[in-house]
């Protein structure tokens, strides 16, 4: 890999500056509570498939509920009319804040004073949409607000900690389109300082690395903020379970998640004839492999998807117990009949396809579990995605195949730990005990 990409520490420290003098001088009792870690609950929409969270927000409080995107690098929020809060505070041109969110458009209004207008305060224009790729063209104002959310011993939710001055920015209502219903905005999990976790993290000094564990439909998944454990039913510290790949930094989408993936193998063996230079990043910054949750499903390039799917149904249909393909149940292409399938007491017997990372002994295994999609009663399909010939990204991960992994984003040292499958430990991200320990 050339040096271009090599250790890159992340630091979120700046904001220490602000957010820690402003946690000390509140009255609030919460804040002389110093959490070692923090909880995020996670659920999936099922029209769209978005994983979305919640915290509480302003004064009076208000749940908020967002869509999650690994690739955004400061939280929006709809703001308007309806965002009601007497501890809302626009960014004033010029100030810190403005500073860190590299804001430098500053707004003045017209007089006469006229609500809604808020004078010389700055705008982000980092605002997008990750799902419809819209940017509104004059940004959206950059404020602060208290944001609330539970903290965490490791093993339950514990009592709801605070940041006084939380930093996001205010969207049009024009730009949730595209978003699952019920959800006003979308929380930057990115790697910026001014994503979720590092003002938490840095708010509270506790360690910059967050975890997600992304829980199918109909369960809750969890995202940890600082230091594990990560404790699961029954009595597990996930922490323990980890491998390690470097994040690879790219200059060019800097703040994207990538990691190198160097080779796949499907059921053991080496796929032939992968391009080995659209696995690497070139110097435009396309190419290599990214992690990205506003993918319902993995996507690979054109020529790769070809190699891994003309793979893995060689092996399926050439074993003992041959797989007979069934018509495809879009928006797949590769389905089976499942009676047709061997099946363990996890899920059907197929051949795991491994993304092979700096050495060939670490590798991310994407098992059944994480590879099959059982999109209807008669067709079982492999779960990736011709991601097109010229895709910017050859590989992004999507939302599937990290399901029921857990992933922790070790921001300092510039890692990535992941577990593969959980459910082959018997552990599912949904099996942390969402249950509070505060009485
Ligand atoms: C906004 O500030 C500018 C200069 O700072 C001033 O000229 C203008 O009157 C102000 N607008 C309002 C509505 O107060
Ligand atoms: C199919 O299996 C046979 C026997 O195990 C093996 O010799 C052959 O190479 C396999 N073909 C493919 C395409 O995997
Ligand atoms: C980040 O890592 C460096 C060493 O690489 C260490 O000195 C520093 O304390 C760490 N910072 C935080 C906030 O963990
Ligand atoms: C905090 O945890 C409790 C217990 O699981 C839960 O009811 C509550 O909704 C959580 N609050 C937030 C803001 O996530
Ligand atoms: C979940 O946590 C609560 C609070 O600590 C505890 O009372 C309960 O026994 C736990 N449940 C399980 C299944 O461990």
């Amino acid at each position: 890999m050339a040096s271009l990409f090599n250790h890159h520490p992340f630091i979120c420290s700046l904001l220490i500056i602000y957010i820690i003098s402003t946690t000390t001088t509140t009255t609030n009792a919460a804040a002389t509570f110093r959490p070692k870690a923090l909880l995020l609950t996670v659920s999936k929409d099922s029209s769209t498939l978005q994983y979305t969270t919640k915290l509480i927000q302003r004064t009076p409080p208000v749940p908020v509920t967002l869509t999650l995107d690994l690739g955004t690098p400061s939280t929006w929020v709809l703001c308007g009319n309806r965002y009601v809060s007497s501890t809302y505070r626009p960014a004033t041109c010029g100030s810190t804040q403005c500073t860190l969110a590299n804001s430098k458009i500053c707004r003045t209004c017209p007089p006469p004073a006229r609500p809604g207008c808020n004078n010389n305060t700055c705008r982000s224009l980092s605002l997008n949409n990750p799902f419809t790729n819209i940017t509104p063209r004059r940004g959206g104002e950059l404020a602060t607000d208290i944001v609330r959310i539970n903290s965490t011993d490791g093993s339950n939710p514990g009592q709801l900690v605070t940041i006084p001055k939380y930093l996001f920015v205010c969207a049009p209502k024009s730009l949730l389109q595209g978003l699952a219903k019920g959800v006003s905005g979308v929380a930057g999990l990115g790697k910026s300082k001014l994503s979720l976790p590092c003002q938490f993290s840095s708010a509270f000094r506790i360690p910059q690395k967050f975890a997600l564990c992304l829980a199918p439909l109909r369960e809750n998944g969890v995202v940890f903020i600082g230091d594990g454990p990560y404790n699961f039913s029954p009595n597990i510290d996930v922490t323990t379970l980890l491998s390690y790949t470097p994040l690879i930094h790219n200059p060019a989408r800097s703040g994207n998640y990538f990691i190198g993936v160097q080779g796949i193998k499907v059921g053991g063996k080496e796929v032939p004839s992968i391009n080995k230079y659209l696995l690497s990043i070139n110097r435009k910054g396309s190419g290599g492999t990214m992690i990205s949750v506003n993918h319902p499903y993995t996507l690979l390039e054109t020529s790769i998807y070809k190699a891994v799917t003309t793979a893995f149904d060689q092996q399926l249909r050439n074993s003992s117990f041959p797989a007979r393909r069934v018509n495809p149940v879009a928006p797949f292409k590769l389905c089976y009949d499942p009676t047709s399938l061997s099946f363990t007491r996890i899920g059907p017997v197929v051949p795991d396809i491994d993304l092979v990372l700096q050495s060939e002994d670490v590798f991310w295994r994407i098992a059944a579990t994480n590879s099959i999609v059982r999109a209807s009663d008669n067709a079982y399909c492999l779960g990736l995605m011709d991601g097109g010939k010229n895709p910017r990204t050859s590989i992004l991960i999507g939302g599937f195949q990290i399901e029921d992994n857990l992933l922790e984003f070790d921001l300092n040292k510039s890692r990535l730990g992941f577990t593969s499958s959980l459910i082959y430990d018997r552990i599912r991200c949904s099996f942390f005990n969402f249950t509070s320990n505060v009485l």
